[in-house]
């Protein structure tokens, strides 16, 4: 019987078992608050730094610069709340096909009169227009950028280091949501002018609940959230001990193979790509994502045809036991249509489907994914 096929990787990863392991001995033996001053206490924070250390390493940061959150949506709240609260930002540039942790965080510092909120423009595949950016930049008052590395929906990739270099030349605080390419991309904060980074451990095989926040140890900003003086007084509550441990094991096996996790899952995807094409007369891709090294290698988001059945897609292909995700392209503004499907004008009569993949995907998953969907399209559209 065929095992259930799953294709949401954007969404989260299946866990490690490596990582699992790793995690185990603290939610048993090592189970001593890290404040506490005894041995039990010692002994786990002891293991909590080193993973700071670790997750640091990953990323040429200094231990210092690591605050461990909820999640990557914390972590985005901390440092655009915390910017703007703080630095003296009084004006936002980002665009309309950035993850919610960020729009709608923006948009309440927007709505409380803390910012005016500016827009860059973005091409015909969603790309940010840096011509506009540079403008954007060139007037007003002091600007916090937040511009994500990868796309969750569409896949597509922003120049960290263009942007980093324009935010640099117009004194601009820069943050990046890298939740989908952390521990998928290397990322070396040393060679970018970034000032906040942000991690979530379940996107790369980690446990969920669990984040980080880089900080630029050029900046210092106020807590989010205040309480005791964990996360040296920038994030006050008891550290999810157990997920940290699993955070620094998944990051350390998503890169201490990079390149080969990389080269699979590309193929993989180059592989969707090939049979789609030769499968449908019509296929298109939303965005960037068939641009094979230009996106998110995760990432495909593809548009099939145009079908009576399309509002059953995902349903039908979850009956044919694939897990994959979508979002219908709500061009009106009213609908609670995907904002990144509307704001790259995607086709909403067509059926728009994010396929993304780990290093456990198969071309036999492929393959079979194929053959379900000309099972659910009409011969015709074949
Ligand atoms: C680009 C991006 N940013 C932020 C988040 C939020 O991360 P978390 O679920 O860890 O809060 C996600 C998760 O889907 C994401 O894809």
């Amino acid at each position: 019987m065929q095992n259930r096929v799953y294709l949401d990787n954007a969404a989260t990863t299946p866990l490690d078992k490596e990582v699992l392991d790793a995690m185990l001995p603290y939610m048993s033996n090592h189970f001593g608050n890290p404040s506490s001053i005894h041995s039990h206490g010692r002994e786990v924070r002891s293991a909590v730094e080193k993973a700071r250390k670790q997750v640091a390493g990953f990323i040429n940061a200094s231990p210092s610069e690591i605050f461990f959150t909820s999640g990557g949506t914390e972590a985005d709240n901390c440092a655009l709340f915390s910017s703007v609260h703080t630095l003296g930002v009084k004006r936002a540039i980002t665009s309309k096909i950035e993850h919610h942790a960020v729009l709608h965080t923006l948009e309440q510092l927007a709505k409380e009169g803390a910012i005016e909120l500016h827009f860059v423009n973005l091409d015909e595949k969603g790309r940010v227009v840096l011509a506009h950016l540079e403008e954007l930049l060139a007037s007003g008052p002091r600007t916090l950028v937040s511009l994500m590395h990868g796309n969750n929906e569409i896949g597509n990739l922003n120049n960290l280091e263009a942007i980093g270099e324009l935010c640099k030349q117009h004194d601009a605080i820069f943050h990046c949501d890298t939740v989908q390419t952390m521990g998928h991309y290397p990322i070396d904060v040393q060679k970018l002018n970034i000032h906040f980074l942000v991690g979530a451990a379940h996107k790369f095989h980690g446990p969920k609940g669990v984040g980080f926040l880089y900080i630029n140890s050029s900046v210092k900003i106020n807590p989010l959230i205040h309480g005791g003086s964990q996360e040296r007084n920038m994030r006050g509550g008891t550290e999810n001990v157990y997920g940290i441990i699993g955070l620094a094991k998944a990051m350390e096996i998503a890169y201490s193979d990079l390149e080969g996790h990389q080269n699979h899952i590309k193929a993989v995807k180059a592989y969707m790509i090939e049979r789609l094409k030769e499968s449908f007369t019509d296929i298109k891709f939303n965005g960037d994502s068939d641009n094979l090294d230009g996106s998110l290698y995760t990432v495909l988001n593809v548009s099939l045809p145009e079908s009576e059945d399309n509002d059953m897609l995902l349903f039908n292909l979850d009956i044919a036991k694939i897990s994959c995700s979508g979002g219908s392209a709500c061009s009106s503004g009213t609908g609670i249509g995907s904002h990144v499907l509307a704001a790259v004008g995607a086709d909403g009569n067509r059926g728009n489907v994010r396929f993304s993949f780990s290093k456990y995907t198969t071309k036999e998953e492929i393959d079979y994914t194929i053959e379900k969907l000309l099972a659910i399209y009409p011969v015709e559209s074949h």
